[in-house]
């Protein structure tokens, strides 16, 4: 009786034993498929996890819309699957969204989730530009602390290129300007050591200049007289030595008595884009007689009287309007010529004091800047135009005309390098950028357009 009773338990044990054995087992393979199927992920997406043996991994993890996007993206990568779960949904707010755009924009998938770490601000970024070469390096650069413009100008660059520039610690930004403008790494790296924060910045807005690695070995040597010391240089046939030295004693800037103004009559050559705004007009760039701007407009009597073009006009009364606003009454008073005018003008100058007198100060015809519509000769309040560097103005406009795209065009002191005398009553417009430029460098347009563009 007591071996009966004792031998029922140990029989239903070992008939029940591969049953539970067999319901664990099933449930052990059942549970992970049965709670992934729970998760909202797409048809899409559950195939492609499905495919990828993965269901133990996901069905265990929360719902991720960031892994559930990426799935469904034909070129998904499903190893990477740990990867996408790394980022929670709540971190990515508009990670459909994003998703989205960077694929529109051409970016593949395992770029996409790298891109995806960053912020939205960068993310969008990233977005506004054209396709970066290696958002990988994007992603790194951005790590490492460098700005999100300096992380995408790294990325479109070679990696040996990239790593350089990080090596060297070069500002990125300026560095890619100067190997746009056709600078070595080499020649950046030298020229960051050897100049001013200043002058790198500025070395970056100006023309690739092969003689400057040598000039700028000089002692004392400024970036910001370059076209000085090349025209010295060039004019007295001098070692950049002399030249350096001699610029940065003022000795190319003659006394407007000793200068012979006929003689800048050289090499002339005729303007080939007239209309433009940096259009330089002096001794030897001239207009054809028939050059006529094709947007002169009517100055009204409240701001002067004459013609200008039409984008000087509406500068101009802006900077009337502050001027006034300042206490100041400027009205511009001489505006276009034409080439008839100027040849009357300059002719008579000629009658009445000779030629040499008259290249001082009047331009001959052809070569007066007022041919261009885009300057002016001003008068203030006391009315006098060649009195005007006496007017309660003249400060304020020096101070200011720059802000609305003027500049004052023949400055005291540069008369060697204009070719006229001082005229405290001409300004010209250059627009906003350029004028900007040269007041910060206290150049005349000739060394602004020198340093640039090289003419
Ligand atoms: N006064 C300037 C130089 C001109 O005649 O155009």
């Amino acid at each position: 009786m007591s071996s009966r009773k004792l031998k029922k338990p140990v029989k239903a044990v070992l008939i029940l034993f591969p049953v539970i054995l067999m319901i664990a087992i099933g449930a052990f393979f059942l549970i992970p498929e049965y709670q992934f199927q729970k998760l909202p992920y797409s048809d899409a997406s559950k195939q492609v996890i499905k495919e990828s043996e993965i269901i133990n991994e996901i069905s265990s993890k929360p719902y991720s819309l960031l892994l559930d996007c990426v799935m469904q993206e034909t070129e998904a990568l499903p190893d990477n699957w740990k990867l996408y779960l790394a980022y929670t949904d709540e971190l990515l707010e508009n990670t459909k969204t994003n998703i989205d755009a960077l694929n529109e924009k051409g970016y593949e998938q395992n770029a996409i989730f790298r891109l995806l770490s960053l912020n939205q601000e960068d993310i969008q970024y990233v977005l506004d530009q054209k396709l970066t070469g290696q958002p990988f390096l994007l992603v790194d650069a951005r790590n490492d602390g460098y700005s999100v413009e300096d992380s995408y100008c790294l990325s479109v660059m070679s990696r040996s290129q990239a790593n350089a520039i990080q090596d060297a610690r070069l500002p990125v930004t300026q560095t890619v300007a100067l190997m746009d403008h056709g600078y070595s790494l080499e020649e950046i790296k030298q020229y960051y050591n050897r100049f001013s924060e200043e002058e790198f910045l500025l070395l970056t807005q100006m023309k690739y200049f092969g003689d400057l690695q040598e000039a700028s070995k000089e002692e004392n040597f400024r970036l910001k007289y370059f076209a000085r010391y090349t025209w010295y240089k060039t004019n007295k046939n001098c070692t950049w030595k002399k030249a350096v030295a001699d610029v940065n004693d003022k000795k190319d800037l003659l006394d407007e008595n000793s200068i012979d103004y006929g003689a800048y009559y050289h090499d002339i050559q005729t303007i080939k884009d007239p209309e433009n705004y940096l259009v330089l007009v002096d001794k030897q760039h001239k207009f054809k007689s028939s050059f006529v701007p094709g947007d002169l407009t009517a100055v009204s009597s409240t701001y002067g009287r004459g013609y200008l073009r039409s984008e000087v006009y509406k500068q101009f009364k802006k900077l009337a309007k502050a001027a006034k606003a300042e206490g100041y009454s400027i009205r511009a008073m001489s505006n276009y010529r034409s080439y008839n005018e100027q040849s009357g003008l300059y002719n008579g100058y000629v009658n009445a004091n000779g030629q040499t007198s008259a290249d001082r100060y009047s331009a001959r015809p052809g070569h007066s800047e007022h041919q261009s519509g885009l300057c002016f000769d001003v008068t203030g309040g006391n009315g006098s135009m060649f009195n005007y560097h006496n007017d309660a103005s003249y400060k304020w406009m020096l101070a200011n005309c720059h802000k609305y795209g003027f500049i004052q065009r023949y400055r005291k002191g540069k008369a060697a390098l204009t070719g006229y005398e001082f005229e405290s009553w001409q300004f010209r417009y250059v627009g906003i950028g350029p004028a900007a430029t040269i007041y910060e460098q206290n150049w005349i347009l000739e060394e602004y357009l020198f340093m640039i563009y090289g003419v």
